[in-house]
């Protein structure tokens, strides 16, 4: 996690650096800082806190002013959040900012005490800037001390470097953890992630493993691990700036709800053929697909919800065993997997440190893999054998909505063509199925303009709760998983998803008139089952808010209050009662005054374990 930037050109560094952070707090927000070269000198502006604290400080303390330097935005590992522990971290002649977890930092960290280094943090980091500094006064070459400190580390690391002795100079090396080098006009940028510098150029180089790039009123050079020479291919990003501003609408995660009819139409269409979907271009064989024995959805959060959801509709109309793992859970449970398996990894960031070592797993075990990744150019996207883009643009708020969505719409591509290939639908119901996909953008749009009203009721009714149950059979339970996590994740309050059938052996005693449950009931061969289960909670006490289809007739002996969705295809009505259940969830957060985009203790890119 962490955010890291940096910038040399022509233009206020402080002011390009706290802008570049400001699109980059999704990854972390537990302190901000920058340093910038001033007067031949490193000027460092750091505090605890978002980048609000920062920006406030730099107000009244008054901001570095330069045109080069490095900035961060902090998800704290090694040390409490405090001014202390905020990077830039600097050695005597070296300041640096770093993303990742050095894995051996204790042991470098004596080696460095042993040889008269003191040390006023407890991070990790400073340890890679005071051992940056150390071999620098040995070597004497910027370039060189980098690479010799990079042999030493273990864990992950993106670093952003400046050195007194170069001003205006900024030094990037990255491992594991991702690094964008921006190309500008008479300007450049280092980033985590592009959406940082969008603004100011589309154009930029990812960075490999080991790569130095150096940035300076030269240009930019990039060079291997042995301080050879390379040449990068430029990429050009296909977003506007609109894609990382709020574009008039009060938080990020709201204008990303209203954006996903946009995401189903930008993912699904370019993949539609003759009516049928085609996946060749993501590498995807037909004949593989055949032949295809167990397939295994491997993710963490929101993206393993959506293989939940995948895994009901491959099951369903593959007739295909699908197991759906935590990553973090399958890279340590020696997974029975084998060269006729299939791993889905899916990940809107493609930085997940659990779900990237659990690709790495199957594919040393030999097992084929495919990724469903959000970000070009991320490492899970460029390790994976075959690839499906989810095109959900940059996704800012820290709860997922519209990268979920698409992982939904591609999970149906993908099983519609799982289907077809083993013989278990015909060309007609394929034909069918992908025909209502493709009426899904027009619906989601109906969807949100019609339960808005609703679900702002029904947070009103959330707003004080301390706890409440999502439940739902199927689908339906899929889908209940992730309304719960995002209720949590963003207004706080405690809730779990539960198998509706499954209360009763237990859960159920927590029923309370206190402790509001929301029953998700779509699917017409379980509804009358759920309708059971719902009124086992109501005849408890419980106020019930129900989620159920148009032409479903729901008594007050039911629900206290009914949100109902189109009536549509149901293996698809996944894409539709996400909606509500996403508004639900942010109508709460705002109702109780919570930082909806930046939830307390969050990160949206986990790149530690
Ligand atoms: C974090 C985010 C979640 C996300 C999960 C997996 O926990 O807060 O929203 O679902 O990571 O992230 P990925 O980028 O792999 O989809």
């Amino acid at each position: 996690m962490c955010g890291i930037v940096g910038y040399v050109g022509h233009r206020d560094c402080s002011d390009v650096l706290v802008n570049a952070l400001s699109h980059l707090e999704y990854r972390g927000y537990d302190s901000a800082g920058i340093a910038v070269f001033e007067n031949g000198d490193i000027s460092v502006a750091k505090t605890k806190g978002k980048l609000i604290n920062l920006t406030e400080k730099m107000k009244k303390e008054g901001k570095p002013k330069g045109i080069a330097g490095i900035g961060h935005t902090r998800w704290a590992t090694h040390g409490e959040p405090s001014d202390i522990n905020s990077h830039p971290h600097s050695g005597a002649k070296v300041t640096l900012v770093h993303n990742g977890i050095i894995e051996n930092y204790k042991e470098l960290k004596d080696f460095l005490i042993k040889n008269g280094r003191t040390f006023v943090s407890d991070t990790d980091t400073e340890v890679v800037a005071q051992l940056v500094d150390h071999y620098y006064d040995c070597i004497n070459d910027p370039i060189k001390a980098i690479i010799r400190t990079t042999q030493d580390l273990r864990g992950s690391f993106a670093l952003g470097i400046i050195f007194k002795d170069f001003p205006d100079t900024v030094f990037a090396i990255r491992r594991e953890s991702p690094l964008v080098i921006g190309v500008g006009e008479g300007e450049s940028f280092i980033a985590s992630d592009v959406p940082a510098i969008i603004e100011y150029t589309k154009n930029y180089y990812l960075l490999e493993h080991d790569e130095i790039a150096v940035l300076s009123k030269d240009g930019i050079k990039v060079y291997d691990s042995h301080y050879q020479p390379i040449v990068k291919t430029l990429k050009t990003a296909d977003w506007d700036v609109n894609a990382v501003g709020k574009c008039g609408y009060p938080h990020y995660m709201i204008k990303e709800i209203n954006e996903q009819p946009t995401a189903i139409k930008n993912t699904v269409t370019p993949r539609i053929k003759d009516g049928m979907p085609d996946l060749s271009e993501c590498n995807i064989d037909p004949d593989f697909l055949r032949k295809v024995k167990n397939i295994f959805i491997v993710a963490c959060g929101t993206a393993m919800h959506s293989g939940m959801v995948g895994k009901y509709v491959m099951e369903d109309i593959a007739r295909t065993p699908v197991t759906v793992d935590i990553a973090s859970e399958f890279r340590y449970r020696n997974p029975i997997i084998s060269s006729g398996d299939l791993i889905i990894i899916v990940s809107q960031s493609g930085e997940t440190a659990d779900s990237l070592a659990a690709m790495r797993l199957a594919k040393s075990k030999g097992a084929k893999t495919l990724a469903i990744v959000n970000a070009m150019g991320s490492t899970i996207a460029r390790e994976a054998d075959m690839l499906i883009y989810t095109h959900a643009g940059p996704e800012i708020s820290v709860a997922s909505t519209k990268a979920y969505m698409v992982q939904l719409s591609v999970m149906y591509l993908f099983a519609f063509q799982l289907a077809y290939a083993k013989g278990t639908i015909d060309e007609q119901k394929y034909k069918y199925y992908t025909s209502k996909l493709l009426e899904t953008p027009d619906l989601v749009k109906d969807v949100i303009e019609s339960t808005t009203e609703m679900a702002q009721k029904i947070s009103t009714q959330l707003v004080s709760a301390d706890s409440l149950l999502y439940i739902g059979r199927g689908l339906d339970y899929a889908l209940s998983m992730e309304g719960s996590l995002k209720l949590k994740e963003i207004s706080y309050i405690h809730s779990e998803s539960y198998a509706a059938g499954e209360l009763k052996h237990g859960t159920i005693s927590l029923i309370t008139p206190e402790m509001p449950v929301i029953a998700v009931a779509t699917q017409s061969a379980l509804y009358e089952k759920t309708v059971s289960n719902i009124k086992e909670v109501k005849a408890r006490g419980a106020k019930v808010i129900m989620i159920c289809k148009e032409s479903d007739n729901v008594g007050e002996d039911v629900a206290d209050f009914v949100l109902k969705i189109p009536n549509f295809e149901e293996i698809l009505l996944p894409m539709l009662v996400c909606v509500p259940l996403q508004l639900i969830a942010y109508y709460t957060s705002v109702q109780r005054g919570n930082d909806v985009d930046q939830p307390r203790n969050l990160a949206k890119s986990v790149t530690v374990e």
